[in-house]
């Protein structure tokens, strides 16, 4: 079987698919691209290890002119449509990392441009392929559950102890200019893939513009909430964010058959990659739940390597496959447009005192004409005279400290690093200091 030609611009959370690449006989890795010397300086040493006889770019215009079947964008998640649309046009394949746009401007012309080049855009939405999630859609989609009625999707990353890598301590950097809205795909995303609905409103709620975010260098708020209507009259809650202090990533759904609930993934315990569901039976009868296991063993198998809960596989094996012609599962433009829209729109609610915002449906070409020249955003580069504070409460208010402690905080752990200490030390080392930090403030 001929190899599918992989490219991959970014080589932070980029390796996660380079390390899918190295590892499938059926993919060659044929370039990596990454402007920051650093990002690109490790992965260059690990493909040496891999023998493997990647071209190296620094410049996207160069990598672009390699032969491949399909780019992966791994680059700025507010920075995903003008690559995108770049690969589309030269018709290369595209998987996309969340978001898939930062605009609504940006979101026609990538709806475009997929549309005139009738090649594959898959987003890369990988909370949807937990083991929970593919079962709670499995059961959804095979009329088991019944109809839809509410759910709550919860994705909350409290990053802390990385944030000054996750940055690199940039005032600029997107993680630091973003809403709370923006990041929304995570809690929101599985709960529209797994009814195959369409939001269509949505009630935008802002947690606190807490001392905590100031003290990152963030402008956004410590969490945000986004109350959903879908088309059916269902409603979910999406929440968000990463100013609270523990982690938790969790999916619930009451239908009017049954309701069902993901295992809540906290530090220190796996939940997502397991589904529980309770029948209404068993509603009466304390304890009572059943537990379904992952219903594709052999697939799983393999996935279960792979990051965050081996949903990492899935989008990349899912993405391979449709490039060979398979019919795969995978996230298109407009249903990835639904997921961006609900934390767009969210944020316009929030702005706005919480109204219901009414959400469009970019399927339809009239629709979107209507936002053609909206480039509101929270990057000034874009935005321009109609750039958005980043929060509802007075916008960023970051002093140059807060840069230059996170600054400290990256430096020290990449010097940790060389110094070889092990991933698995690395994560101790993190949760310690968490869990010190939590004592000296119970105390
Ligand atoms: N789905 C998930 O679970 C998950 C987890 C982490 C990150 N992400 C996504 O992955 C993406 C990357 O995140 P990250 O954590 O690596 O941090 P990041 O956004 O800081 O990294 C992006 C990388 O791309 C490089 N880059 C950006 N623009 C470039 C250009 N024009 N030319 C060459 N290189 C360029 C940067 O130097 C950097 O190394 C984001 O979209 C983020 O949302 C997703």
């Amino acid at each position: 079987m001929k190899k599918v030609k992989i490219g991959v611009l970014g080589c932070g959370r980029g390796n996660t698919m380079i390390d899918y690449c190295l590892k499938n006989k059926d993919v060659e890795l044929v370039a990596i691209c990454d402007f920051n010397d650093y990002y690109l300086s490790r992965t260059v040493e690990k493909l040496k290890k891999h023998r493997m006889p990647t071209k190296v770019f620094k410049n996207f215009d160069d990598f672009l002119e390699c032969e491949m079947d399909g780019v992966v964008l791994a680059n700025y998640a507010n920075d995903h449509a003008p690559f995108a649309i770049r690969c589309l046009d030269k018709g290369i394949n595209v998987m996309s990392e969340v978001l898939p746009c930062e605009n609504l401007k940006e979101a026609v012309e990538l709806v475009e441009a997929v549309e005139r080049s009738g090649k594959i855009y898959s987003y890369a939405e990988n909370y949807c392929f937990f083991n929970c999630t593919r079962e709670m859609r499995r059961l959804y989609q095979s009329g088991f559950l019944g109809e839809f009625m509410y759910g709550e999707g919860e994705y909350i990353h409290n990053c802390e102890g990385v944030w000054g890598e996750l940055t690199k301590a940039d005032r600029n950097h997107w993680r630091n200019t973003k809403s709370a809205f923006f990041y929304c795909t995570h809690s929101a995303g599985p709960l529209i893939h797994i009814t195959g609905m369409r939001p269509v409103s949505v009630q935008g709620i802002e947690g606190d513009y807490s001392q905590k975010m100031k003290d990152l260098g963030a402008g956004g708020a410590s969490i945000a909430i986004e109350m959903v209507k879908l088309e059916n009259g269902g409603t979910f809650k999406s929440i968000h964010g990463g100013g609270l202090s523990e982690n938790s990533v969790w999916y619930s759904m009451y239908c009017s058959e049954m309701e069902i609930e993901s295992g809540r993934e906290v530090p220190g315990r796996r939940g997502s990659t397991l589904g529980h569901i309770y029948m209404k039976d068993d509603r009466h009868v304390p304890g009572r739940k059943r537990f379904f296991r992952s219903y594709e063993v052999k697939e799983s198998r393999e996935a279960r390597k792979a990051g965050h809960g081996g949903s990492d596989w899935y989008t990349m094996h899912n993405f391979v496959g449709a490039i060979r012609g398979e019919k795969t599962e995978i996230i298109d433009v407009y249903e990835a447009l639904d997921m961006f829209f609900v934390g767009h729109f969210g944020f316009l609610s929030a702005l706005n005192k919480g109204v219901v915002t009414e959400i469009p449906d970019f399927r339809d070409r009239t629709v979107r004409e209507r936002y053609r020249d909206d480039i509101r955003c929270c990057t000034p580069a874009k935005g321009k005279e109609q750039t958005l504070p980043s929060n509802a409460q007075g916008g960023m208010n970051t002093t140059d400290e807060a840069y230059e402690r996170m600054k400290k905080q990256m430096e020290l752990q990449r010097t940790e690093k060389r110094g070889g200490l092990s991933e698995g030390w690395k994560w101790f080392w993190g949760e310690l200091k968490i869990a010190l930090n939590l004592h000296k403030k119970i105390k």
